[in-house]
């Protein structure tokens, strides 16, 4: 409890699997938080299932993409609660089964654009906010695809690369400044992101296949591993790419 008291948070892609896990931890950890995602009414389950135990939790419609969305999220944060700390960059999206020769451009563009370009967008809206608070920590969510490639999603596993590469440049950056930067690589979580493919038998043994450990992820595995880089725990920690992977890329 209290890991994250007096902190003002922000959380992408937080109506849906891991980002819904996070704001809960986050909003249970003592955190004020705002969810930014496209999915309203997700949005607001998320929100209303943090208010129940007791969170101080809102949620605002935000294609992060898109600039403006990105700085209105910002703005509306620190109106209500009168700064911010965290920025837990999560939101993605993109199309999976395709290689380079049958994804589209504009699948290509859209995936850039939400997974990978609207980190620099969130982020540049919420550093000047974390300068003027004097510290900061910034979670980016990464991938192992974009560490180590991945199957049937170029766009998606370029755009996490971009992630880790951003993560650490930005760490670079800031940190003199007190703002920490991090990032963190899940290997298969058990979202509704992947509900489709652990349909098929074929894919769900590749990656059992792949893991040291028996199943795959939960949201709150990832959670936890945000809630530590948020939090002043990890105060030393920063260009981190943290795997948590059930040790996919261990072997
Ligand atoms: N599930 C996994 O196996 C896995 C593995 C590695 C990394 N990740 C990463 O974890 C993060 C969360 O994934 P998840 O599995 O919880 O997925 P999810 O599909 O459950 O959640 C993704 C959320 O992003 C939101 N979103 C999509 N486009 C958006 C936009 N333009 N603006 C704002 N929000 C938008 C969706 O509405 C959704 O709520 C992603 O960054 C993903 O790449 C997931």
């Amino acid at each position: 409890m209290d890991r994250l008291k007096n902190k003002v948070a922000i959380v992408t892609g937080g109506s849906s699997g891991i980002g819904r896990a996070t704001v809960q931890l986050f909003a249970m950890e003592g955190a004020r938080v705002a969810i930014g995602d496209v999915d309203a009414a997700g949005g607001e389950e998320t929100a209303r299932l943090a208010r129940a135990a007791g969170g101080d939790v809102f949620f605002q419609r935000t294609d992060v993409s898109r600039a403006s969305d990105a700085d209105a999220l910002v703005k509306a944060a620190v109106a209500r609660w009168g700064a911010l700390h965290v920025l837990h960059n999560n939101a993605y999206w993109a199309p999976t089964g395709l290689n380079v020769l049958n994804t589209t451009e504009e699948q290509w563009d859209r995936t850039q654009a939400v997974t990978l370009k609207s980190m620099y967008l969130m982020a540049r809206a919420a550093i000047p906010e974390m300068l003027k608070a004097g510290s900061g920590s910034i979670v980016n969510m990464a991938s192992v695809a974009g560490v180590v490639g991945s199957r049937n999603f170029s766009a998606y596993a370029a755009a996490k690369g971009g992630v880790v590469a951003l993560t650490k440049s930005m760490a670079t950056d800031f940190g003199k400044q007190g703002i920490r930067v991090n990032c963190i690589a899940p290997g298969p979580i058990a979202t509704p992101a992947i509900a489709e493919l652990r349909k098929d038998p074929q894919w769900l043994e590749r990656q059992l296949n792949r893991l040291l450990l028996s199943d795959l992820g939960r949201p709150e595995d990832i959670a936890y591993a945000a809630l530590y880089l948020a939090c002043d725990e990890s105060s030393f920690v920063t260009g981190l790419t943290m795997l948590v992977d059930g040790g996919a890329t261990a072997h």
